[in-house]
C-alpha cells in the first residue's frame, strides 16, 4: 500500500484525503495519531521522490559525461545504453553494421586504404549491390570523443549541397565509430596540387570550376544552411572530386554550429593545420567564418598556382606563397604566379580576379577579408575590386613548417612575421 501510493503519481492528494478524513471523524487521540501517520507518509513520500529525482538526474549525467568524455567512458558502459542515446536523435540517416562494412572494405584491408582523413583513415567499399563507398574509420587513438562523432554525423546528415560531400550512413559499435560517404573517385586536390603529372589534368576552366564550386559550398555552410557553420579545417585534402571534377567540401569533423552568432568563438583546442590557418586562429585560437575565408584565399592561390603554401620554396626571397603572390601583385606581375600547365588555357581576365580575390581573402585583419557571399560575387562579377592589404602569415618558413596541425606555433615565429613585414615594405 506504501509503494503504491509513493510510486502513484496522484498518491499525495490520495493520502492527504485519507489524512483529512481521519482528522473529522476522530476523536482528539485519533486525531494526533492520524497527523503523525499523516506526516510519515509525507516524509517518507518527499524522500522517495528526493531519491527518484536524484537516481535519474545522475543517469541523465553520467550518459552526458560519457558523450563528453568520449572513449575512456563509453568503455564502462554497455554497449545498448548507446544504441539507446543515438536512437535519441532524429537522424535520417541509416546505421550500418560493423561486420557490413568490414566485409565491403575486405576487412579494411591495406589495398582498400584510400588515404589518411581527420581522425582517421579512409578505405574504399563497395556494398554486395556494387555500390561503392569512402569508409572513414576513427582512429581509436585519435582524440575524437563520441561527442564530436555524433556531432559530425547531425551536421553533415543536415547538410545537403552538391559541393559537399554526402554522407551516407554511420557505425557505432564496441568502440568503433565510422562514417560511410558517397566515393570520389577523382580523390582530393591534394593529389593534384604539386605534382606535375596529375596537374596536368586541371586546365583552367577545371580549376575555376573547383574553386567556384568551394565558394559555393562554403557560403553554404557560412549562411545558407540551417545550421551555421564554420569549418575550420579547409585544404586541398578536404576538397573531394567527383567524376565531372566537381569540389566537394569534406570532413566536418572539427565544424562547429554557431547558431546565428557571428561573433565567432575562442576555442583552446586549436584545430586545423598550419598553411592554411589565419594568423588570429593560429595564434589567439580564435576562429570565426573569416578564419575560413582566409583558408579559402590559400586554396584558391594553390589552385591558381599549382604550388603549395607550406614549403614553398623561391630562389629570390623567403616569402611563403602567400608572400609571393603579394610581392608580384604589388609588382603589378601577378601573371607570373600562374602554373605553367595552365597559362595556355588560361583566360587572363578570370585568372586576374581569382588571384586578385584570393588576395583579398588572406589578408591579415580578419575584418579586411570579404564574406563568402562578397567572394561568390567578386568572383562571377565584373566589377573593380578593392585593394589588398598585406596577407596574415606571409613568411617565417619555420612557422609554415611546424608540422603538428594541433600544437601552439613558437612565439619566436611570431616575431619574426613582423620581422619581415617590415622587409617586405
Ligand atoms: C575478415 O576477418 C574475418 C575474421 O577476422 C574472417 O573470418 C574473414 O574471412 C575475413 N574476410 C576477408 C575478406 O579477409
Ligand atoms: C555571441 O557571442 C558573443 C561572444 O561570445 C556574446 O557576447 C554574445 O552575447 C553572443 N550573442 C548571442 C546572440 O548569443
Ligand atoms: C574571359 O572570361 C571573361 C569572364 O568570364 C569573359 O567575359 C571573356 O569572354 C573571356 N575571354 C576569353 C578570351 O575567353
Amino acid at each position: 500500500m506504501l509503494k503504491a501510493i509513493v510510486y502513484h503519481p496522484n498518491a499525495q492528494s490520495t493520502m492527504l484525503k485519507s489524512a483529512a478524513n481521519q482528522d473529522q471523524g476522530g476523536s482528539e487521540g485519533n486525531n494526533k495519531v492520524g497527523v503523525i501517520v499523516g506526516s510519515i507518509l509525507a516524509s517518507l513520500f518527499v524522500v522517495c521522490l528526493g531519491i527518484c529525482l536524484f537516481v535519474r538526474k545522475k543517469k541523465k549525467q553520467r550518459k552526458r559525461d560519457a558523450t563528453s568524455h568520449g572513449r575512456s567512458r563509453m568503455e564502462q558502459i554497455p554497449e545498448n545504453s548507446f544504441s539507446i542515446s543515438h536512437q535519441d536523435e532524429d537522424l535520417d540517416l541509416p546505421h550500418y553494421d560493423f561486420t557490413t562494412l568490414a566485409k565491403a572494405t575486405n576487412n579494411f584491408s591495406f589495398t582498400n586504404f584510400l588515404g589518411e582523413g581527420g581522425f582517421g583513415p579512409v578505405y574504399k567499399g563497395v556494398f554486395n549491390d556494387g555500390q561503392e563507398i569512402a569508409v572513414k574509420r576513427l582512429s581509436k587513438e585519435s582524440r575524437q570523443g563520441l561527442d564530436e562523432f555524433m556531432n559530425e554525423v547531425k551536421c553533415i546528415a543536415q547538410l545537403q549541397h552538391r559541393n559537399l560531400v554526402k554522407l551516407l550512413g554511420y557505425c557505432i559499435q564496441q568502440d568503433e565509430k565510422i562514417l560511410i560517404y558517397e566515393y570520389m573517385p577523382k580523390k582530393s586536390l591534394d593529389f593534384y596540387i604539386n605534382d606535375q603529372k596529375q596537374s596536368k589534368l586541371l586546365d583552367w576552366p577545371k580549376r575555376l570550376h573547383i574553386i567556384n564550386g568551394i565558394a559555393r559550398g562554403l557560403l553554404y555552410l557560412h549562411q545558407d544552411s540551417r545550421l551555421r557553420i564554420i569549418h575550420r579545417d579547409l585544404k586541398p585534402s578536404n576538397i573531394l572530386l567527383d567524376d565531372e571534377m566537381n569540389p566537394k567540401i569534406s570532413d566536418f569533423g572539427m565544424a562547429r554550429s554557431f547558431g546565428g552568432n557571428e561573433t565567432g568563438a575562442n576555442t583552446k583546442r586549436v584545430v586545423g593545420t598550419y598553411g592554411y590557418m589565419s594568423p588570429e586562429y593560429a595564434i589567439d585560437g580564435l576562429f570565426s567564418i573569416k578564419s575560413d575565408v582566409f583558408s579559402f584565399g590559400v586554396l584558391v592561390l594553390e589552385i591558381v598556382s599549382g604550388k603549395r603554401n607550406r614549403g614553398f620554396n623561391h630562389p629570390g626571397h623567403q616569402l611563403n606563397l602567400l608572400g609571393h603572390a603579394w610581392k608580384l601583385f604589388k609588382e603589378g606581375k601577378p601573371l607570373e604566379l600562374v602554373d605553367n600547365l595552365v597559362v595556355e588555357t588560361c583566360n587572363l581576365t578570370e585568372v586576374m580576379r581569382s588571384i586578385h580575390v584570393g588576395l583579398l581573402c588572406v589578408q591579415h585583419s580578419p575584418e579586411d577579408r570579404p564574406s563568402m557571399s562578397t567572394v561568390v560575387l567578386m568572383l562571377s562579377g565584373e566589377g573593380t575590386l578593392p585593394q589588398p592589404t598585406e596577407p596574415g602569415f606571409f613568411t617565417g618558413r619555420k612557422l609554415i613548417d611546424a608540422s603538428s596541425s594541433s600544437s601552439k606555433p613558437e612565439s619566436c615565429s611570431v616575431n619574426e612575421v613582423t620581422i619581415t613585414l617590415i622587409e617586405a615594405r
